[in-house]
């Protein structure tokens, strides 16, 4: 590992991007070197391309505040040469932004992506890091594929799924879990909005995210997968159904989960439930990557913290990382029923980018 690396953020102006930046800004391995969006904001100075959408706390730091924002697209070879590698989260069509990524791996410049345009590319791995860091095995296939040295793209999964399939990932290690009915309750941050540019979302629900129960469905699988042929093949063994629902918060996605465990497996109790969320510890933990949670799975209990994990307090847990779980107890139609939350911009969106690179970098791909 080299003692720092430098980076840069593509869709630096947007919601995800001014995350990446405040992460990053004091981060003990990276250095941002350049910032790329559309050619709206390229040519002007960070400060001015953002104005008025910077909707962090505290103030755009300021070793970027001046730094002059790129053009995303023209600006490849250029950004390319700059960095060792790019973080990715821009608003574009969906094989626009596939072509961009692809742009910057074949420059030889990984891409760590909050997009969604290469989620199910079967050798681009999506990586929850505590759940199936194993994926990242996938990279000299998809390497030789694109024809690079270096470059490769790598993705982080939808943020609702990150609310609940890590609880329910650290169970089905032991006890296979065959169905789940999920329903997500989901913060505006989710959307790029906040209070000020969506008022309709006061004191108003509403019962459809476009696409969500989609991925919240089908993407659990590919990181439940297993690499066979150079490609990730998705489990069949756990099936989801999920209804998605826009709620007034800021930030934090909820979910309410009912469980059954596969036939035949003898069930464990609460009390086992909760002692193996207590103890899990994936390799962000044992290699102490520095956004990994000092617990990866916070538990609260049914007898003395029933109205828990209350949005508020949870997504303040270890800086936003941590996954927060209450509500475990038997169900009537299905085995187990449950709640858990993250906070979707930062476990959910940036900060498990942040860790998804750093776990790259500790292992030796952007080297
Ligand atoms: N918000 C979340 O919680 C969340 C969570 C997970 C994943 N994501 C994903 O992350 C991505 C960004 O989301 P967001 O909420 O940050 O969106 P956003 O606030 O709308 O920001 C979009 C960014 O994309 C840039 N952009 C738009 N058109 C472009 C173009 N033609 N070329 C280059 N850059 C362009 C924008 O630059 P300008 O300012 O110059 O227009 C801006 O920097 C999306 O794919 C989203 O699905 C978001």
């Amino acid at each position: 590992m080299k003692a720092k690396y430098n980076v840069g953020i593509i869709g630096a102006t947007g919601m995800v991007g001014q995350r990446f930046i405040t992460l990053l800004a004091d981060h003990p391995w990276y250095d941002i070197k350049a910032l790329a969006a559309s050619p709206r904001s390229a040519g002007k100075a960070y400060k001015d391309a953002v104005g008025k959408k910077w909707c962090m706390k505290g103030d755009i730091p300021e070793n970027v505040a001046d730094m002059t924002v790129m053009n995303a697209q023209d600006d490849v070879e250029k950004i390319a040469a700059m960095v060792d590698f790019v973080f990715c989260a821009v608003d574009m069509k969906k094989d626009d932004i596939k072509a961009l990524e692809y742009a910057y791996a074949k420059a030889e410049c990984p891409v760590v992506s909050n997009n969604s345009a290469h989620r199910h590319t079967p050798d681009v791995p999506m990586i929850i890091p505590e759940i199936n860091p194993q994926h990242l095995d996938i990279i000299p296939s998809q390497r030789r594929r694109l024809g690079t040295k270096r470059g490769f793209v790598a993705v982080k999964s939808n943020c609702s799924l990150q609310s609940y399939l890590p609880a329910m990932a650290v169970i089905n290690r032991k006890y296979p879990i065959g169905r789940a009915l999920v329903t997500t309750y989901q913060a505006i941050s989710g959307a790029g909005k906040t209070f000020e540019t969506w008022p309709e979302m006061q004191d108003n629900l509403i019962p459809y995210i476009g696409g969500e129960e989609n991925k919240s469905e089908v993407e659990p699988n590919k990181i439940l997968g297993h690499i066979e042929n150079g490609e990730i093949v998705p489990s069949s063994e756990l099936e989801i159904e999920c209804q998605t629902y826009r709620v007034p918060v800021s930030d934090g996605h909820t979910a309410a989960i009912f469980f059954s465990f596969k036939d035949g497996i003898e069930k464990p109790s609460v009390d086992e439930i909760q002692d193996m969320w207590r103890k899990y510890e994936g390799e962000p933990q044992k290699l102490g990557l520095p956004h990994a949670p000092k617990q990866f799975i916070y538990v609260y209990t049914e007898e003395n913290e029933p109205d828990m994990p209350q949005i508020k307090t949870a997504r303040e847990i270890d800086g936003g990382m941590a996954i927060s779980c209450g509500r475990l107890r038997k169900s009537v139609q299905y085995d187990y029923k449950m709640v858990s939350m993250s906070h979707n911009t930062l476990r959910g969106a940036a900060g498990g980018a942040v860790l998804l690179a750093e776990l790259l970098t500790a292992k030796g791909y952007m080297d």
